[in-house]
């Protein structure tokens, strides 16, 4: 009886607590949702749409009549950015290229902040800089014709994996007769790829499931987060409560198969490393970092984050690039006469006589057009990654508080971006961003590689090909 009568007592100040609560806003503080109890608006958010939340966003943008959407989300204030202009505003501030320091990014790298992704300021500088000049060298982000031969020879394995069919265990579970297994099968060349950048070698097809095995943690990853990291992020506590309904273990699991695999592989090259004689990246990387300890006898490189490095540039390249293709074969397949016109261009530009290259490319704007509309109509990150503010400062009419979350939807830049592609002008329709960067070189490195490989695979095995769609790919 007491407790009832407390209770009822109590009850309107909770009620006025919470609904303070919900509309408590920083001054000149973007529209949007209010907050509800834990996850602020996060329950709000997701009851517009759960799956997608770029849409989700999108809604409320309309909702509330903004360009900009102002939330809470647990106890990070966070921005949403719908409109195309100040999209491509956020990602050209240097102040805004900051990162959230949040649960998803250390339990990558031993609870630590290393890698390239989820670190900012001087240390980001830092090891970007000097990942992308040096791996340029091997042939990252720029033509190679070493890097260009080993990937021609991936797609030849590839090719011959469907005509000739499997001829490893591991094979068996990727092409079966007329089924293929979209994502996985196009992994290898991607991740191959980067192994020859990092350390001048590559995993041969006895080896394959290897790469598969790092292509399926790389998407179990992905898979058990979402763009806001998900209620993990949001409040990690719950890691120890639900472990694995939180997203947590598979998390970890997935990460740990690309950390284990460089941890080791970093560790053979530190055991023969010799300074005068740098054979690849991972070898220039550690002369860096002894010169460096031993002239000032500190250094932000180290061991760890070389391991983290080779993980995030594999990362994307394990998983999203195979994603792209698979989706694109998807389209293909729903619309025939977009699939007649690019064999058509196959045919004609590069034949059946020998393999696509990359001097193919400029013969070939019909398929490029195909692939980078794909990754328009298909996002993979609608929402990019989280950037964070680094100073109290402003963004278009709104303030943004230091430590804020900023999001750019590239689904609100869809219709500039058809404006800018009937225009046939430019393909980088929001500029060069400096987070980005990287993904902007897919110009000179992912996007033909994707192109040679779908020519590859269209070309050389165009029966195949045309059955394998008949028979209809196994989707994601
Ligand atoms: C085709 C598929 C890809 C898509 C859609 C994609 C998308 C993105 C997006 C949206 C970002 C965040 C940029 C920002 O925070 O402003 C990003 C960052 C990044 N991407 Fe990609 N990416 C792709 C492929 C790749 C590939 C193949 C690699 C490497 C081989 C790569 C390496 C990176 C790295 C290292 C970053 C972090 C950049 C930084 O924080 O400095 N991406 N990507």
């Amino acid at each position: 009886m007491i407790s009832a009568v407390t209770f009822l007592i109590t009850l309107p100040f909770i009620i006025l607590y919470l609904v303070k609560n919900a509309y408590k806003r920083h001054p000149n503080f973007p529209p949007g949702p209010p907050s509800l109890p834990v996850y602020g608006a996060y329950w709000i958010i997701l009851a517009h749409s759960f799956n997608n939340l770029a849409d989700a966003f999108l809604k409320l943008g309309r909702r509330y009549k903004t360009g900009m959407v102002g939330c809470y989300l647990a106890a990070f204030p966070a921005v949403v950015v719908n409109d195309p202009a100040l999209v491509k505003e956020m990602l050209n501030r240097e102040e805004l290229d900051g990162r959230m320091d949040i649960l998803l990014g250390r339990l990558r790298s031993w609870w630590k902040k290393l890698g390239i992704f989820f670190v900012d300021g001087f240390f980001w500088h830092v090891q970007r800089r000097f990942s992308l000049r040096y791996m340029r060298d091997f042939g990252f982000g720029r033509r190679c014709p070493r890097l260009e031969a080993v990937l021609e020879q991936q797609a030849r394995d590839m090719v011959d994996m469907r005509i000739s069919g499997p001829k490893y265990a591991a094979e068996e579970e990727l092409v079966k007769g007329d089924l293929i297994h979209l994502p996985h099968f196009f992994a290898v060349p991607f991740i191959n790829g980067m192994l020859h950048v990092f350390g001048g070698t590559t995993l041969p097809r006895s080896d394959y499931h290897e790469l598969w095995t790092l292509a399926r943690g790389a998407l179990l990853f992905q898979r058990s987060s979402d763009d806001l990291g998900r209620a993990l992020c949001l409040t990690p506590w719950i890691k120890d409560l639900f472990p694995g309904w939180s997203g947590y273990n598979d998390l970890r699991k997935g990460n740990f198969y690309l950390q284990d695999y460089f941890s080791k592989f970093v560790n053979e090259a530190l055991e023969s490393h010799d300074e005068g004689h740098d054979r690849h990246f991972v070898d220039m990387y550690l002369t860096k970092m002894k010169e460096e300890m031993r002239e000032k006898g500190k250094t932000t490189y180290s061991v760890d984050q070389l391991v983290m490095t080779c993980v995030d540039y594999t990362f994307p390249a394990a998983s999203a690039v195979e994603q792209v293709l698979s989706f694109l074969v998807e389209r293909l397949l729903l619309q025939p006469e977009v699939q007649e016109k690019v064999h058509e261009e196959i045919d004609r530009v590069v034949g059946r006589a020998r393999p696509p290259s990359l001097d193919d490319r400029k013969n070939m704007p019909y398929t490029e057009a195909c692939i980078r509309e794909v990754m328009r109509c298909e996002s993979i990150v609608p929402l990019g990654i989280p950037h964070r503010a680094m100073l109290d400062t402003q963004l278009g009419q709104y303030d943004i508080p230091e430590v804020g979350m900023l999001l750019g939807s590239c689904m609100s830049c869809t219709e500039a971006c058809i404006r800018e592609v009937m225009r046939c002008e430019s393909i980088v329709p929001l500029g060069i961003p400096h987070r980005a960067m990287l993904d902007t070189q897919l110009g000179q490195y992912d996007i033909p590689e994707v192109g040679m490989l779908l020519g590859s695979c269209m070309s050389c095995t165009e029966a195949c090909f045309r059955e394998v769609m008949r028979s209809g790919a196994y989707l994601p």
